[in-house]
């Protein structure tokens, strides 16, 4: 094994033990109080996640001090390695902040731009979403594939609303639409968790306008490993640093295009 390759494997090892570490910290943190700030008018940081961030930050400035970090609560660093980590550590804050319990860790690695792994874990159910470039998707290191519905009006799906009004209203509109040619949306509020859910079959399909590299990096990864589709709104590639995000089982993904992008109120 090649030295890069190695040293890729040792991130991906390291993102794996710490995602479960920064996991613990949050549910141990959940009971006692802890202060919450806002970023926006609705848009809230917990103290908890950026202890979660701390945390995690720290590990691999331990381990690996060359590497580049884009952390969404501001840890970034920029590195001499073309090797990139790319951390939300904790998607679904609001979620943390009323007591709902569906949040979790969200860690992926770049190399060169390129995603190469991502790594997801919800410390409530103890569920750990992994992949690597190329060789597929795990739940708990059981295999996981997105699934075979091929029926929009048959399929459960998913969005998330941006913190901004105007997306708010925007996405609204798409959400009313999806509505008539769906079996049912549901807003999750953890965009992460959100895709890993349809890597797993469980959603078939998943959109939102305005997320954050550190919301889909991992995720993204994980549907194409399970074998889904993740594109722009109409179907064009899509990147991290791109807003919008279309994840689907692959089969109804040309029936979501038609429906997000037709003309309409
Ligand atoms: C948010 C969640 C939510 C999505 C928002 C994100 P945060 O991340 O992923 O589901 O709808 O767009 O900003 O703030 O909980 O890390
Ligand atoms: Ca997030
Ligand atoms: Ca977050």
């Amino acid at each position: 094994m090649k030295n890069r390759e190695r040293e890729l494997r040792d991130a991906y090892r390291l993102a794996r033990r710490t995602a479960i570490e920064a996991g613990k910290l949050l549910l141990e943190r959940r009971g006692s109080p802890f202060e919450i700030s806002k970023k926006g008018p609705v848009n809230l940081v917990t103290e908890v996640d950026l202890a979660a961030e701390e945390l995690i930050v720290g590990r691999i400035r331990d381990r690996f001090p060359s590497h580049a970090i884009l952390a969404e609560e501001g840890g970034s660093v920029d590195g001499a390695a073309p090797i990139r980590w790319v951390i939300d550590p904790l998607d679904g804050t609001t979620n943390y902040a009323h007591g709902y319990p569906l949040y979790c860790v969200s860690i992926a690695i770049e190399f060169a731009d390129e995603l190469v792994a991502g790594v997801v874990y919800n410390p409530v159910a103890r569920e750990l979403f992994t992949a690597y470039r190329g060789e597929g998707a795990q739940l708990n290191g059981r295999s996981i594939s997105v699934s075979a519905e091929e029926g929009l009006m048959d399929s459960l799906l998913c969005t998330g609303f941006s913190y901004r009004r105007e997306e708010i209203l925007k996405n609204l509109r798409l959400f009313n639409r999806v509505m008539d040619h769906a079996r049912s949306v549901r807003r999750d509020g953890s965009a992460a968790l959100d895709l890993c859910f349809v890597a797993c079959g469980r959603f078939d399909g998943f959109w939102e306008l305005s997320l954050h590299p550190w919301d889909v990096a991992a995720g993204s990864l994980i549907v194409r490993e399970a074998g889904g589709s993740v594109t722009r709104f109409d179907g064009g590639p899509v990147g991290i640093r791109d807003p919008e995000c279309l994840a689907t089982n692959g089969r109804i993904h040309d029936a979501m295009i038609q429906v997000l992008t037709e003309a309409g109120p």
